[in-house]
């Protein structure tokens, strides 16, 4: 299968300004070329940016919340449409951001897809936070903190926050994974709406095999499409600095390497986000280059595998 890159550049849902730059570093750091390498077909179809550039010079504290709130969700319905043809054309969408808004989007056209197919959608959500605020709950009001929420139909969006390109998602479906950053009323929600959560207490005691196996399982059994929406800040800080919200204990290097290695084997993997990676803040690529390698487990390097791995020992530059 063809694997489609997308890239939905902003920022506009984080408080930091920097990771409308993810796109642009993931492929300064080698990505068409990891998979190229591993013989996938591929095509880049450049990136989807806000409608007013000349704004994008404010910081994002100054800029006005609508004004960021219009933008992200005009690149949503842009993203779900434009994620819609690439899965009708039978293609496997990676989206690469942006802040982890652009999952409104790309998880809608993945939502809209699969209804036409009557495939069950399941997310498994790599990340150190929930996501799951509205914007009652939103201790921050950035959308990057909110989109889990409004796909699984959190009734406290209104009108104003949805289109027909807006996808609908079961929470039921969605596993939370590596998490360690929950507010109070978001962990509320999420327990109450069913979401799973393997946070990394669970981690710690249990180890990837046992809590990926789970997901992997369910996934097949129910026969569903798998989106992976994979949050940089989801791995340790030590090895990922480039990220607006870090948290310290994350993934380490092979943990995070197993979870898209045991992904890939499983063969349920439709469609992938790669998000929140703020180059302005990484340390001479070092974050960008993990991410990059990272996805190419997912898409199929192996250690014993015929490519070789990753070679370079990346020193930390500072
Ligand atoms: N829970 C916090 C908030 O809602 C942080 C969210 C961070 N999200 C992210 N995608 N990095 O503001
Ligand atoms: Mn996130
Ligand atoms: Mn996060
Ligand atoms: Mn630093």
């Amino acid at each position: 299968r063809r694997i489609d890159i997308l890239g939905i550049a902003t920022a506009s849902g984080a408080s930091v300004r920097g990771c409308g730059m993810g796109p642009e570093a993931l492929r300064v750091a080698g990505l068409v070329e990891a998979l190229i390498e591993l013989d996938h077909a591929i095509a880049d179809h450049g990136d989807l940016r806000r409608q007013h550039p000349e704004m994008s010079t404010n910081p994002a504290s100054t800029r006005l919340p609508e004004e960021r709130k219009a933008d992200v969700l005009d690149l949503a319905a842009r993203a779900s449409d434009a994620g819609l043809d690439i899965l009708s054309e039978g293609n496997f969408p990676v989206f690469l951001g942006g802040d982890h808004s652009i999952a409104i989007g790309t998880v809608s056209a993945v939502a809209r897809h699969c209804a036409t197919q009557n495939t069950p959608v399941h997310v498994l959500w790599i990340d150190a936070h929930a996501d799951y605020n509205t914007p009652e709950t939103s201790p921050s009001g950035n959308l990057h903190g909110m989109p889990l929420a409004l796909l699984c139909g959190e009734p406290e969006f209104d009108e104003s926050y949805k289109g027909p390109w807006l996808g609908r998602i079961d929470p039921r479906n969605v596993t939370i994974f590596g998490a360690r950053s929950i507010d109070r009323e978001e962990r509320r929600l999420v327990q109450a709406r069913g979401v799973e959560v393997i946070d990394m207490r669970k981690l710690d005691q249990m180890g990837v095999v046992a809590t990926m196996q789970k997901v992997i399982d369910k996934a097949k059994a129910d026969g569903a499409h798998l989106h992976v929406s994979f949050d940089v800040d989801s791995i340790d800080p030590a090895i990922a600095p480039g990220g607006g919200t870090l948290v310290p204990g994350g993934l380490t290097y092979r943990e995070a390497h197993l979870v898209m290695e045991m992904l890939h084997d499983s063969g349920v993997v439709g469609s992938l986000d790669v998000v929140e990676l703020n180059p302005f803040l990484d340390h001479g690529g070092k974050s960008a280059t993990l991410m990059v390698d990272l996805v190419a487990s997912l898409f199929g390097r192996s250690i014993m595998g015929e490519e070789p791995g990753p070679m370079e020992f990346v020193t930390d530059s500072e």
